[in-house]
């Protein structure tokens, strides 16, 4: 078993004296599903920022196999094989999808143009599209262009802040199985997920977020059997105080 990230004991916030993650640690297996879940305001996406180096790492580390990459510059992620998928204003509506692609593209060289050919072959509704603004887009579709901007750079590692969010019961599970489906060829997933169930039962670990601290983790399965998770994140019943 091998851990492509593990983020150890990270304190980061938005401003100096106020870190939102207080102590948070995680590992994401290689060619594996870890899944973040947790309420709104728990330190999800805040989480994903600053192993990208968006949000300041305060305290704690973060390596990539084995390499120290605690605040790396967030341009240089790309280079280190991690790319990001934002949990919203992941394209650019007003540019084609071509463009959207190319942007990405930018510094691929000779290469640009058969690596847009492959990834229009893998997203053929993309390609049918082509010339229309990402903004006239469905949800679903959006979602799958923000994932194909994200595959251009050949990542290793993806990390996606809810990428189901806001669509249909549908057009979510293709999403989580088509990124499910890329730890085949031996990309690692780092996921946000508002949609536990269907989180849980795909992924293979989970961790649970509250108020910026680890709550609970385990193997997906497990907590997706767990009474006291289901309790409080599958629908089940409340467990209230005597
Ligand atoms: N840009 C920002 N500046 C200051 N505080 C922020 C900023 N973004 C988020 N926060 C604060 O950080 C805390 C955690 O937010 P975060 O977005 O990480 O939560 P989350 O678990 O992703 O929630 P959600 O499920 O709603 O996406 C919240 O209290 C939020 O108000
Ligand atoms: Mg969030």
């Amino acid at each position: 078993m091998t851990q492509a990230l593990v983020a150890k004991d990270i304190v980061a916030g938005y401003v100096p004296d106020l870190p939102i993650l207080k102590g948070v640690s995680l590992s994401a297996e290689t060619a594996k599903v870890t899944v973040i879940i947790g309420p709104n305001g728990a330190g999800k996406s805040t989480l994903i920022k600053a192993i990208a180096g968006l949000v300041p790492v305060l305290s704690g580390t973060v390596q990539l196999n084995g390499t120290d990459i605690t605040n790396p510059r967030p341009d240089r992620m790309g280079g280190l094989g991690v790319a990001y998928v934002p949990q919203s204003d992941n394209i650019f509506r007003s540019l084609t999808i071509r463009q959207n692609l190319d942007l990405v593209l930018r510094n691929a060289g000779k290469d640009a143009g058969s690596r847009r050919d492959a990834l229009f072959a893998q997203f053929p509704a993309l390609a049918d599209k082509q010339s229309d603004k990402a903004g006239a887009l469905s949800g679903g579709q959006r979602q799958f262009l923000a994932v194909a901007m994200a595959l251009a750079i050949n990542p290793k590692v993806i990390l996606m802040d809810e990428p189901s969010a806001g669509l249909s019961p549908k057009a979510a599970q293709e999403v989580l199985e088509y990124a499910k489906s890329l730890t085949e060829k031996g990309v690692t997933i780092l996921l946000v997920e508002q949609n536990v169930k269907q989180a849980l039962r795909m992924a293979d670990h989970c961790y649970i977020l509250a108020d910026g601290h680890n709550q609970v983790d385990g193997a997906a399965q497990d907590l997706l059997d767990d009474p006291v998770v289901g309790q409080i994140y599958l629908g089940g019943k409340r467990v209230t105080a005597a």
